[in-house]
């Protein structure tokens, strides 16, 4: 996998688009996209499968349900894994490598993990049963306007808001709010992961410096997964790792990550250790 965009541009530039021109993607972008897709790969292990799908305007499209959120979309991307430790966050690492490299080609998408019919996009991918099916995305050429309810999404989660550094980063313990100057040269890399995606926008990364070190944790919204078999908010840490990991090589700060790294401290309610990224 070649991240050969800048980290930085894409993940400002990226923002979810929920309403697409009705225009195919040409054959070169999509062979490019496909061999993008071939690429992928993720720190943790765990094997994720990408199944695309394009739809002929007016054909099979009312068939395939996102509950009147994505209108005129042509073309999806779906994910599935087997629910075992860090497939979640190995999907949320692709996916968003994925989704930043299609920002890259000048191309919008969504991610979506609630509003889809898994079943109608199960059938029309051909899916195999005994995986799970937790994220789709439409990709494409953004319109020129948002639709109402588009409108309507953005301003209840507060879309265009992030959580500012003293909320989402700590040094040595959560009651030390780490500072960029403290972070040095990994503010960067906390700045890509704060600016990421994540499902209804609840950000729930947490990320303690310890010892040069960073320790990435999740601050679980209690009941918030309950509509599905596994923890969504998993992905966004799979997204947060992919941010900062892209950003880290990209300054040339070598680290590895592992899932065995939990320092002994205190831990606030609801905050669950995930995976850590070790300075080598
Ligand atoms: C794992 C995940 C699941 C999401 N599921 C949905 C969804 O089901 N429907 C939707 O409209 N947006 C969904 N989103 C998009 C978020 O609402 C969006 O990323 C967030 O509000 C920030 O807005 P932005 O992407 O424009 O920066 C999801 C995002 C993530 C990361």
């Amino acid at each position: 996998m070649n991240i050969n965009f800048s980290v930085e541009e894409t993940v400002k530039k990226r923002y979810s688009v929920r309403n697409y021109k009705e225009q195919a993607i040409e054959s070169d972008q999509r062979k490019a996209i496909e061999a993008f897709i071939d690429s992928l790969e993720n720190p943790f292990g765990p094997n994720v499968a990408f199944h695309t799908l394009a739809i002929q305007t007016g054909k099979n499209a009312q068939k395939l349900g996102t509950y009147g959120v994505i209108k005129g979309a042509s073309h999806y991307i779906g994910s599935t894994i087997t629910l075992e430790p860090m497939a979640l966050e190995a999907l949320g690492y692709e996916f968003e490598a994925l989704v930043l490299y299609l920002t890259d080609l000048g191309l919008g998408s969504c991610w979506l993990g609630g509003t889809f019919d898994r079943q109608s996009f199960s059938n029309a991918m051909k899916l195999e049963t005994g995986e799970i099916f937790p994220i789709i995305a439409p990709f494409g050429y953004a319109a020129d306007h948002q639709h109402f309810k588009e409108k309507a999404m953005r301003i209840l989660v507060k879309a265009d808001h992030r959580k500012e550094w003293q909320q989402l980063f700590f040094a040595d313990d959560f009651q030390s709010p780490l500072s960029a100057a403290t972070a040095g040269d990994l503010a960067f890399a906390l700045e890509m992961v704060r600016l990421g995606p994540s499902a209804s926008n609840k950000q729930p990364w947490r990320i303690l410096l310890k010892d040069g070190s960073c320790h990435f944790y999740e601050d679980k919204a209690p009941g918030y997964s309950k509509a599905f078999s596994y923890d969504i908010q998993r992905v966004d840490m799979g997204i947060a790792a992919a941010h900062f990991d892209f950003a880290v090589k990209e300054r040339k700060i070598d680290g590895h990550f592992v899932t065995s790294a939990q320092p002994e401290i205190d831990l606030p309610k609801h905050l669950e250790y995930v995976f850590s990224w070790i300075r080598d």
